[in-house]
């Protein structure tokens, strides 16, 4: 059996100390088999950069996804070339750089993992998700065991689309962007594992992990301001996947919210 995590959109600091403070033991108690975790907001909220996805690798993290924040970062664009466990999305335009998938490996059984942005209320230049799944899984066919496929995404209903589209040819459709984790973990009829959107590790005392006054007020004037990171109530939330070589399907799927320890 194959168990895999993977952890929501990781906001800033707070997000960052409750992965260095619980996965290593998650990732014993659990028995972890490869952890993947959105990095899009790690960096102050906004965007990735070399020296904090090096935190999270060093401290168990497998493998780093983006979303629509991906080059949020100045400088991250040339950085992210030299990072074998980042990809960015996959449906950007094939000339951005950074890879669109990544092949991780574990006792030799390969776990192929790429992320796609939707474009429903998504502002990025990005082509079909629903024809990029279909290319890449194309692609991986004899290169990889399984595959974890990320659906960045504000629309519940691509979500959700997305998982039924590639039910039996994925192993996981997880989503991410909404930072609110969904009580739908499922395995489809086909054997994909499904949930709209794994939740966000950070402060859940936020919007979306940002310090909810300066939020409320812009939803109230309009104003332009920062948004610094919110700090109290912080959790870690992702899905834990069971999945199944012989069958060729995932067994299990649940969302896990690991609270940081009070004091
Ligand atoms: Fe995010
Ligand atoms: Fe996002």
């Amino acid at each position: 059996m194959m168990k895999l995590l993977f952890i929501g959109d990781v906001v800033g600091r707070p997000g960052r100390e409750i992965i260095g403070e619980r996965l290593q033991r998650l990732r014993n108690e659990l028995g972890l088999d490869f952890v993947i975790a959105n990095g899009e907001n790690a960096a102050a909220g906004a965007g990735l950069t070399g020296a904090v996805a090096q935190t999270m690798l060093d401290a168990g993290v497998d493998a780093l996804t983006l979303g629509d924040h991906v080059w949020d970062q100045k400088g991250f664009e040339t950085e992210i070339a030299r990072f074998e466990r980042i990809c960015r999305p996959a449906n950007l335009p094939a000339k951005c750089p950074g890879r669109d998938h990544l092949i991780l490996e574990k006792n030799g059984f390969r776990l192929a993992v790429f992320t796609v942005l939707g474009r429903q209320y998504l502002g990025m230049k990005s082509e079909c998700p629903f024809l990029a799944s279909d290319r890449l899984i194309g692609q991986l066919a004899g290169q990889a065991d399984a595959v974890f496929v990320e659906i960045h995404a504000e629309a519940t209903s691509e979500k959700q689309a997305l998982g039924w589209y590639l039910d039996g040819r994925a192993a996981a459709v997880v989503g991410t962007h909404t930072h609110v984790p969904t009580a739908d973990a499922s395995v489809l009829p086909k054997g994909t594992a499904f949930l709209c959107d794994a939740g966000m590790t950070g402060s859940y005392l936020s919007v979306l992990g940002r310090l909810i006054d300066p939020v409320v007020a812009k939803f109230l004037d309009g104003m332009p301001r920062r948004f610094p990171v919110a700090e109290g109530d912080v959790r870690l939330s992702g899905v834990v996947i069971e999945y199944d070589p012989a069958a060729k399907r995932a067994i299990r799927c649940e969302l896990l919210t690991v609270r940081k320890a009070a004091g």
